[in-house]
């Protein structure tokens, strides 16, 4: 296949640009009334998602179209609900659909339909669950379950750890659920501060069963709990594990019994799905659970049969391709406002960053074009303010992207039309600024002389046509969470496979862990001297602060 920027389409995009770039947002705005219309899609009747603050017009999208007609993504989102080889770099698949496909669907995978193992998981899952909540599973003094402890990070952790933030409200089952990923004690100690031995469990999920961080923290917490109960025998209450070693699992100490299992063709930033996601089905319910599968199940098949200019994971991936490598706007910012998303710009991190990342294109080529874009958000309005000075008046253009919620879930309807007219308020002024002569008139009618109008008027001037794109839905519900993540899982497949890259490996982490084992090692037994003199300065240092 063509590169993408050798494309037809693609250069037809390029010749595009001055001109597209030569209409503002305010201009489109007032040259197409139905311009809403146009370019907002609904996602049944739960979510709609307002495209028409972008920088493109219709013939940008319908090149956008071409481009993936022509570079065959049909083919790819097809390959993505059955036996793809789409992670060649570590000889696995990608098949994280089928973790949440009904029971009767078929998913292959080297010539087995994997989904009826995905639901006898499930079915493991609910039942822990139902002993969990019910109190037959309970502490080795007999009491019930109070707080499960996920020791996990990465994929391991920060899936489940945004969905139990986000899904705060649904906490019903009496269970406060804690996450510990950090190789910084700090997080393990300040978690076990706040817990009775005797009603926690921990539940160590690392796919690998291998992750440093993952397992200095599980073992230390081991050591915690044998310390309170005084027997091994006890272990089995408070540990369960979630994993795809069950060798690695059993060596730790846990009966694979105890063990919940997923899949090598799940990646960790698409394993929320799989048992990955037990300490969420533990906070909220398996019910609730289920509907957060429902919604990611609802969003793939929207992924699957939506033409393309009325595909939404489709259609914002074909955009951040039209801002990064035609605009060169390659940062993105995320913006929930919603304060149980504030882990859902971290989420979105790992899941785009870690994917998209990459410089080597599928054929083992040094890729010719910017690929994964700089991630970052925070939830409104406090973002408002801290950083949104930047993006309304700084240098540097990052496209936005809002997302909001009609209904809250809290008895607070003043604060809920403050917040929602703050985002709105937010991409107005992104899109449409504030011109000089009203800068101007607004300082003169205060009673400014002249003089002092001229003065201030250029550091008040607001240049607007800034894009931004805003995804508005009825209401936080676990459903509608499951189709917000699938929308991202799926953006960041398409994007990957334009650029022709493998979003499925992360080869880029590993020399930092080999590279920590052996300064781990210096830091054990006193400092030796082989490295750059950097790093053997920083190693004296430390030792000698360490003793004092
Ligand atoms: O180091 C990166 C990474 O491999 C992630 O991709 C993964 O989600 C995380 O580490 C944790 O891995 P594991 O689940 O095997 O402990």
């Amino acid at each position: 296949m063509r590169a993408l920027i050798r494309q037809p389409a693609f250069l037809a995009l390029q010749q595009l640009k001055q001109q597209e770039q030569g209409t503002s947002l305010a201009q489109r705005f007032a040259d197409d009334p139905a311009r809403f219309e146009q370019f907002s899609l609904g996602f049944g009747d739960h979510m709609r998602v307002d495209l028409s603050r972008q920088h493109w017009s219709a013939e940008v999208r319908a090149q956008l179209c071409r481009l993936a007609s022509d570079m065959s993504l049909r083919q790819g989102i097809d390959a993505l609900f059955g036996d793809n080889a789409f992670n060649h770099t570590e000889g696995r698949a990608a098949l994280h659909t089928a973790l949440r496909m009904p029971p009767k669907a078929k998913a292959m995978h080297r010539g087995e339909n994997v989904v009826p193992k995905v639901h006898a998981e499930l079915a493991r899952i609910q039942d822990f669950c139902r002993r969990v909540h019910g109190g037959i599973w309970h502490g080795y003094t007999g009491r019930p379950i109070s707080d499960v402890v996920n020791i996990g990070i990465g994929g391991s952790d920060l899936g489940p750890a945004m969905v139990a933030e986000a899904l705060a409200p649904c906490r019903d089952k009496g269970i406060r659920t804690h996450f510990v990923s950090n190789m910084d004690g700090a997080q393990l100690g300040s978690v076990l501060a706040g817990l009775d031995p005797a009603t926690a469990l921990f539940v160590i999920s690392s796919k690998t069963f291998t992750t440093d961080e993952t397992m200095t923290n599980a073992r230390a917490a081991r050591s915690w709990l044998m310390t309170a109960c005084g027997g091994e025998e006890h272990i089995a209450r408070h540990f369960v594990a979630v994993s795809v070693n069950a060798e690695a699992v059993t060596a730790f100490g846990i009966d694979e019994a105890n063990m919940f299992r997923f899949w090598d063709w799940v990646g960790g930033r698409f394993s929320l799905w799989s048992a990955i996601g037990l300490p969420i089905a533990l906070a909220v319910g398996f019910e609730r659970f289920q509907q957060l599968l429902a919604g990611a199940h609802a969003m793939d098949e929207h992924l699957r049969q939506a033409p393309f200019e009325q595909n939404i994971p489709v259609l914002l991936a074909l955009l951040s391709i039209w801002n990064i490598n035609v605009l060169g706007l390659q940062s993105e910012g995320v913006f929930p406002y919603h304060h149980h998303l504030k882990r859902f710009p971290a989420f979105l991190q790992q899941l785009n960053m870690e994917s998209n990342g990459k410089g080597v294109n599928n054929a083992g080529q040094p890729v010719d074009h910017a690929t994964g874009p700089v991630v970052w958000g925070e939830v409104g309005t406090n973002g408002q303010h801290a950083f949104f000075q930047l993006l309304h008046q700084g240098s540097v253009m990052v496209p936005a992207e809002f997302i909001g919620f009609a209904r809250s879930a809290y008895p607070y309807p003043e604060h809920q039309r403050k917040l929602l007219a703050n985002m709105l308020a937010q991409a107005q002024a992104m899109a449409f600024g504030k011109a000089r002569e009203q800068v101007e008139s607004e300082l003169a009618a205060e009673g400014l002389s002249a003089e002092a109008v001229a003065e201030l008027a250029p550091y008040k001037v607001m240049p607007g046509n800034r894009p931004s794109t805003v995804i508005l839905c009825d209401e936080l519900t676990p459903y509608n969470l499951g189709a917000l993540i699938a929308m991202y899982e799926h953006k960041t497949f398409v994007q990957g496979w334009l650029w022709n890259i493998n979003s499925f490996d992360q080869w880029g982490v590993e020399l930092g862990k080999k590279l920590a084992a052996r300064l781990i090692d210096d830091l054990d037994h006193g400092v030796t001297l082989g490295h750059d003199s950097a790093t053997n300065g920083l190693l004296a240092q430390i030792k000698l602060w360490s003793v004092s």
